[in-house]
């Protein structure tokens, strides 16, 4: 399973890029907004400049016509931008036809099983379930991966699967245990991937004992 971060953090970017586990980025206006970056463009170059992989860049605009623009503007920027794509009427339309130009597209906010088929049969590269903001309505979102997964494998789209809004390391390695493609995290999230208390007090008792050999 690809590992993403999901931040406009440059320093967040390096510093999981230099753990050697990162795969792609994906960003959205809020965390765009979030991080201040009033330059989009050039964000978007440093951040390849960082990671070789999928960098997902969000359009703003609502209707074909617009994502179209936008969409083929970003994609001029650098081979490994994904357009993301959000998940509207306008925006499959907008896919369909990215797809037959060779743009790939990430199509954003999705929540429903009926939504994640759409965006494979308008040949989205990748599809984004928000998981956390499922469970923050209280309705499972790891239920809807399993589902989306099901659908693609019957039908054997190539869409890929990709978690987002993830919130903790369960939703990681659910992610993995049903067969997703990919999962974006925060930076706080993937720090706790690595983490277990066992493993601290383990290795403090294995540096104690060792120092008292020296004695
Ligand atoms: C996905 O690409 C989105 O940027 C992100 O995962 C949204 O997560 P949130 O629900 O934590 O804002």
């Amino acid at each position: 399973m690809k590992i993403f971060i999901d931040t406009a953090n440059l320093n967040e970017i390096k510093e999981a890029a230099d753990m050697g586990l990162l795969d792609g980025v994906t960003t959205n206006p809020s965390l765009v907004s979030k991080e201040g970056h009033k330059d989009f463009r050039s964000m978007l170059e440093k951040i390849c400049a960082i990671v070789d992989g999928d960098i997902s860049a969000e359009v703003v605009a609502v209707d074909c016509e617009g994502i179209l623009k936008e969409g083929r503007e970003l994609a001029k920027i650098h081979k490994n931008i994904v357009v993301k794509v959000p998940l509207i009427k306008e925006g499959l339309k907008a896919v369909k036809i990215f797809h037959s130009e060779g743009i790939k597209t990430n199509v954003t906010l999705c929540f429903s099983a009926s939504q994640a088929l759409l965006a494979a049969k308008a040949g989205a590269y990748l599809i984004s379930p928000f998981v956390g903001r499922l469970d923050d309505i209280s309705q499972n979102g790891m239920e809807l991966i399993q589902q989306i997964v099901q659908i693609y494998q019957n039908y054997d789209y190539e869409t890929q699967v990709l978690v987002a809004s993830v919130r903790h390391p369960i939703h990681f390695v659910e992610s993995a245990l049903i067969g997703a493609d990919v999962c974006t995290m925060p930076f706080k999230v993937i720090e706790q991937l690595a983490k277990h208390p066992l493993t601290d007090i383990g290795l403090e008792k294995f540096m104690s004992d060792w120092k008292k050999l020296q004695k």
